[in-house]
């Protein structure tokens, strides 16, 4: 695969020598913190979450102190919101350490420890194995052409010439950066081809809950034993912080899972954990502000795009989409040079793939005022290319 500066950078095992950095990170994160005027950015909404109302001006009870008579156990909530046994459910810090746990609990350990990695994906969801000594093999869910923005298809020809030699396979089925949720018959095929060769298939759920109460809610653990759901209160919920995540899979795999988080973790953390269990009776209100936010803000950027002859559909759910450039500008250079110049901050399409260079992501998210503002500028910055 040809690579670039912004890019996830895959390949074999490493440790020491010359770490691999999340380069699109390094790229971002300065940005975020120097401040922006009009972010359209962010992945996970941020929900205006009032602690103050939450916790009645107090800290919680039993702040630091995890054993109490009500068990602070976040697998209950998670299992009871999900209608499962609570001996499936294992949890993690954020998806980003229980997919972790996800792939330890799950990967064939008769086969080579090489994991199968969908591309384009966010980059330290194709490249953590690496550092868990996998190979990291790329199969391909992109566009067709240069306007396709979602849902993509598998192409199901590369994981076939890749799925003898991997002991695990990693999707993210409500896909960043399109917002789209794989097809029903992708995500039949990907289960099937999984369970046909013995490995496991690790799903990094993240968006999924934004589609909650419709037919795109399609969580991986209900299509086999060897599936393997990975969420968090990080994106549609915007409690990142928190770094509240689980996993959900067979018993077995939960098994697994507790006893890789055992050897590498521990424990969680309480006071998040605490904060998490004030929050819970409330969880879905973010649900249905993004829901609002959409009716309020995604016509104002529809509107935009048909002002500068982009024809584009959202995806039905979530708060960002990809965008298709017009013209020949590369992703970068048109976040860099143009948008910077109006003080708009979008995510070029090829933090996940050195080949999304004319796509950008968007979001929508954002407090409805604030929002009008920032299109007005990002229409300027669209002006720019005709
Ligand atoms: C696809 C995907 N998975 C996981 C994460 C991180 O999730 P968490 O904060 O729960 O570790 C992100 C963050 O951007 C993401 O885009």
């Amino acid at each position: 695969m040809d690579e670039h500066p912004l890019s996830p950078n895959l390949g074999g095992a490493t440790g020491g020598g010359d770490f691999p950095a999340i380069d699109y990170l390094e790229w971002y994160v300065p940005r975020l913190q120097a401040g922006v005027d009009h972010d359209l950015s962010q992945s996970g909404f941020h929900h205006p979450w009032d602690w103050q109302k939450i916790t009645g001006g107090k800290l919680p009870e039993h702040l630091t102190t995890s054993l109490t008579k009500a068990p602070l156990d976040p697998r209950i909530w998670v299992a009871e919101r999900e209608g499962i046994e609570v001996s499936r459910v294992a949890g993690g810090h954020g998806v980003s350490q229980s997919l972790i746990f996800a792939l330890l609990a799950v990967m064939n350990p008769q086969k080579p420890r090489k994991v199968a990695v969908e591309m384009p994906s966010y980059a330290p969801v194709s490249q953590f194995a690496r550092a868990l000594g996998c190979d990291v093999l790329p199969f391909w869910r992109g566009p067709t052409s240069s306007t396709d923005c979602g849902p993509w298809s598998i192409n199901r020809q590369s994981l076939e010439s890749i799925i003898d030699d991997v002991a695990a396979v990693i999707t993210t089925p409500m896909q960043n950066p399109t917002g789209w949720m794989m097809t029903p018959d992708d995500q039949q095929w990907i289960s099937d081809i999984c369970s046909q060769h013995d490995v496991g298939l690790i799903s990094d759920e993240v968006y999924i809950d934004s589609a909650r109460g419709t037919d795109d809610y399609r969580p991986m653990h209900r299509y086999g034993d060897h599936c393997v759901s990975v969420n968090s209160l990080t994106k549609c919920y915007g409690l990142g912080p928190l770094r509240v995540g689980w996993i959900i899979g067979s018993e077995k795999t939960a098994i697994n899972a507790s006893r890789a988080f055992q050897n590498l973790q521990g424990s969680l953390a309480v006071p998040s954990l605490r904060l998490a269990e004030l929050a819970w009776p409330i969880i879905d209100e973010p649900l249905s502000l993004i829901k609002t936010r959409r009716e309020k803000n995604l016509p104002l950027l529809l509107n935009v795009l048909a002002a500068n002859g982009i024809d584009w559909s959202p995806p039905p759910s979530g708060i960002f989409g990809c965008i298709p450039l017009v013209g020949t500008i590369d992703s970068l250079q048109f976040v860099e040079d143009i948008c910077t110049t109006h003080g708009v901050l979008a995510i070029p399409g090829l933090m996940f793939s050195p080949k999304l260079t004319q796509f950008v992501r968007v979001a929508w998210g954002g407090e409805p005022k604030e929002f009008a503002a920032a299109m007005e500028a990002f229409n300027l910055c669209l002006q720019e290319l005709k």
